[in-house]
């Protein structure tokens, strides 16, 4: 496009879950998935993002939550973005999330998919859904589903540019609504972030192999599970995807351990409710919150149940979400 003395746009993306994880990247550039993922996109918690692309400026500049962020990787991410529009020109993003960031409520997913649509429409592109998924990978393996809204699966593909590497819609939101309740029981940053945590795993781990081997029976079988709208399958098949993603977590060396006490209490507060009768599951993701995933109507009885968690120092619950949107 002609590149404009200013132009911009402000996207909001909602943050996701995976119920079957992604951890392990292929060999090649930007995120190459190892495994698939499925996920649920959570109305509740989201990034609101503006790019201005601006002549007046001489670097990219960035703000997270009224304070000034680093471009170390926003700026190569632009890059992407300025090639494929024919521009140079630098820009000023300002995003703000509704939750804490970084500390395990994908953060970087619902804010690399923000910034995918708000920089592409600033540049002046309207890019499709799937291209669109592909550049969110780019910046995060994860921010590639919350491209979209429901439950989202994301393809590992096999490409060594990545363009079959992308998410898509499984199910809308109103289609089956389950509710997710999420037990925030530490609001600091985590210590290791996913990219770090999910480097060289084959040198690391004696457990990766097995988890990349069995990825796909989990997915094909979760996938009927979602369509059969199995709650009790989906939930098994959950925990199941989580704690595996943790034992894997625990046997890399160095190990690590993303739980605190009340994660725990929180895993066995959710399985004594579900002994008790209420259909709940629980996942975790790189950090210490707990999500626990609610047959539809149980959220707030979860909800509450959670709250009284020693630890536990706060609840959200939500339904679940749209796809990433344009709002300005
Ligand atoms: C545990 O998408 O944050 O949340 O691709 O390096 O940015 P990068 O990693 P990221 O990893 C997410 C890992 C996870 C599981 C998941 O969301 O599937």
């Amino acid at each position: 496009m002609a590149d404009p003395i200013m132009s911009q746009a402000t996207a909001r993306a909602h943050s996701n879950i995976a119920l079957i994880k992604y951890w392990g990247k292929r060999a090649g550039p930007r995120n190459l998935p190892a495994v698939g993922s499925i996920s649920v996109t959570l109305d509740g918690l989201y990034t609101d993002t503006t790019v201005v692309f601006d002549r007046a400026l001489s670097s990219d500049t960035a703000e997270l939550d009224d304070k000034p962020a680093d471009t170390a990787r926003l700026t190569p991410f632009l890059d992407l973005v300025r090639a494929r529009a024919g521009i140079e020109t630098r820009a000023s993003i300002v995003s703000t999330n509704n939750f804490p960031t970084g500390a395990g409520l994908a953060s970087s997913a619902s804010g690399f998919a923000a910034l995918s649509l708000a920089a592409t429409r600033a540049a002046g592109l309207d890019l499709e859904p799937r291209e669109l998924s592909i550049l969110a990978r780019q910046g995060s393996g994860s921010a590639a589903r919350s491209i979209f809204g429901g439950f989202a699966e994301m393809h590992r593909g096999v490409l060594d540019d990545g363009s079959d590497a992308f998410a898509e819609p499984m199910l809308d939101a109103d289609d089956w609504p389950v509710e997710i309740v999420v037990a925030i029981t530490d609001r600091a940053t985590k210590s290791v972030n996913s990219s770090i945590g999910m480097m060289g795993l084959d040198e690391r781990s004696d457990y990766y192999q097995a988890w990349v081997d069995h990825a796909e029976t989990d997915l094909a079988s979760m996938r009927d599970a979602i369509a059969a709208r199995d709650f009790e399958t989906v939930g098994a098949l959950t925990e199941m995807s989580c704690l595996k993603l943790h034992g894997l977590m625990m046997s890399t060396r160095p190990g690590l351990i993303y739980w605190n006490p009340a994660t725990v209490a929180a895993m066995l507060a959710i399985r004594t409710l579900r002994d008790e009768g209420t259909p709940v599951y629980f996942t975790i993701d790189a950090g210490p919150q707990v999500k626990a995933l609610c047959a539809p109507g149980h959220g707030e009885s979860v909800a509450r149940a959670l709250e009284r968690v020693p630890g536990v120092l706060e609840t959200r619950r939500t339904a679940l979400g749209p796809a990433a949107s344009v709002i300005a």
